[in-house]
């Protein structure tokens, strides 16, 4: 018999309390936080989907190899592990820790990026775009126009669109030094790339002698979409899935925070020799010697232990079912998101839900906020706080104004999903009286970590009618 009940694949051997606050206590740990989710205390929350990344819940063999983590400066025994598993997924040659993505990211473009240069992505994720723009260079997100229209049902919403990246490359190669493809794409909805995207785009790269790179952060989640959606997968492992998204490209950056499973930790793999030994180079520099590049000989080894069990078919089945459960019950009540649910996040798309709020005044910000506030859920904006500031200082509203709802892997069960959707439905009830804020103080770059905002309106909700 096949039963229909997808479950957790794990039993639980340690448990974490959390802990109930009342609307006022939120209140009050709101106007201390500036309106900045960011700047909450953690205990202050209830349940916490302000991000997927370095928050999942090891597992006991990942547990079991940071015991036998080799701490040893150079040419420790968890080096090669980690650099075995990222082999054995990624085929890439050369493999470099670092202590996350970002540092992968800098290091990367640090070696490749010049004033004036250009790099398009289907869409950058924040700490890829402001690596970008440190260098003087441009970050041009060209995702497909699907991906820009949040109700719109398609497979592969993260696909990157061709025919703009083979104008880009006809007209400008000399300024591309490299393309990149996000999976998922994280910022567009944590929607997945086609494996003929995948394909597509490294041939365009390939015959104008550019460079592809993956920023790789939830592979093996792109993996299991292409094995249920795209012809000709369903028989594939997810491993054998990775292999050959990863055989398409040229190098990847990874933040082993996502899919490696792990509370910290990162890789940048590439095929080019001379580009990567400049990359060590920066590495030694700033992030430490190359067999352990910032993370302990632990991490290396919870690292690889991972990568391992993030292909698990049980794990991917169950995770992916997860979101998309929470993802049909808001829109069965009418509460819209980006469609169809992604990877690791729901994303409600805010400038639909309030449309009383102007995009001057963050939409998708305060409808974060209100979730906190009446239900203690923290989420995280993905819109004009995080993406509106111009590298000149001038305003633009983003394209989307979303709230993303992301789950730490292996972290929550259902009846926390149950709770959360009830907090939903609610503030969907009383979304007429949430009102925007504006900004009173931010820095000038990645403003959304450390900005503080206040009601515009004087209070977030206005008094019931
Ligand atoms: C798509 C994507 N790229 C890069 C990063 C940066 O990784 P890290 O947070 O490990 O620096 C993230 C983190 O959320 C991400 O989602």
């Amino acid at each position: 018999m096949n039963f229909k009940t997808i479950i957790e694949p794990f039993r639980i051997k340690t448990v974490e309390p959390i802990r109930m606050t009342t609307r006022e206590q939120r209140q009050v740990a709101l106007e201390k936080a500036g309106y900045n989710l960011f700047a909450l205390p953690a205990k202050d929350v209830l349940i916490d989907l302000l991000t997927d990344s370095g928050t999942g819940a090891m597992s006991s063999g990942q547990w079991a190899g940071m015991m036998r983590g080799d701490e040893s400066y150079a040419g420790a025994r968890s080096f090669y592990a980690f650099e075995d598993a990222v082999r054995l997924i990624t085929g890439l040659k050369v493999v470099i820790p670092t202590h996350q993505g970002r540092a992968a990211e800098r290091i990367l473009f640090g070696a490749m990026l010049g004033k004036d240069d250009i790099v398009p992505n289907n869409t950058h994720f924040d700490t890829t775009r402001a690596n970008v723009e440190y260098r003087g260079a441009t970050a041009l997100d060209i995702p497909i126009v699907e991906g820009r229209q949040p109700a719109l049902f398609h497979p592969f919403k993260g696909n990157i669109d061709l025919q703009t990246l083979e104008r880009l490359l006809e007209e400008k190669q000399e300024q591309i030094p490299l393309v990149m493809i996000t999976v998922t794409n994280n910022s567009g909805g944590g929607q997945p790339v086609s494996m003929a995207n995948i394909r597509a785009a490294s041939e365009l790269c390939h015959r104008f002698d550019v460079p592809l790179f993956l920023d790789a952060c939830r592979f093996a989640e792109n993996a299991w979409f292409i094995k249920i959606r795209e012809e000709g997968y369903a028989h594939k492992t997810p491993l054998q899935i990775a292999q050959e998204m990863f055989s398409f490209v040229d190098g990847c950056t990874m933040s082993a925070k996502k899919d490696g499973l792990a509370n910290i930790g990162g890789f940048l793999a590439l095929n080019d020799e001379a580009l990567a030994q400049r990359c060590k180079t920066n590495l030694i520099l700033t992030e430490g010697f190359p067999t352990y590049g910032g993370l302990a000989g632990y991490d290396l080894e919870a690292i690889a232990v991972g990568l391992m069990e993030v292909v698990e078919e049980d794990y991917l089945r169950y995770r992916i079912r997860s979101v998309a459960y929470l993802g049909e019950r808001l829109t069965a009540a009418g509460i819209p998101i980006v469609q169809p649910p992604g990877g690791h996040a729901i994303y409600i798309d805010a400038l639909s839900m309030l449309r009383h709020i102007p995009q001057s005044e963050y939409p998708a910000w305060a409808l974060s906020l209100a979730l906190y506030l009446e239900g203690g859920v923290r989420s995280v904006e993905i819109g004009s706080v995080m993406f509106g500031l111009q590298p000149d200082g001038s305003e633009k509203p983003a394209a989307m104004e979303l709230v993303r709802l992301a789950f730490p892997r292996r972290v929550y069960t259902q009846s926390h999903v149950d709770y959360l959707l009830e907090v939903l439905l609610y503030i969907n009830e009383i979304k007429d009286r949430i009102r925007g804020l504006c900004i009173v103080e931010a820095p000038p770059i990645l403003r959304h970590f450390s900005a503080r905002l206040e009601p515009a309106h004087g209070r977030l909700l206005s008094e019931e009618e």
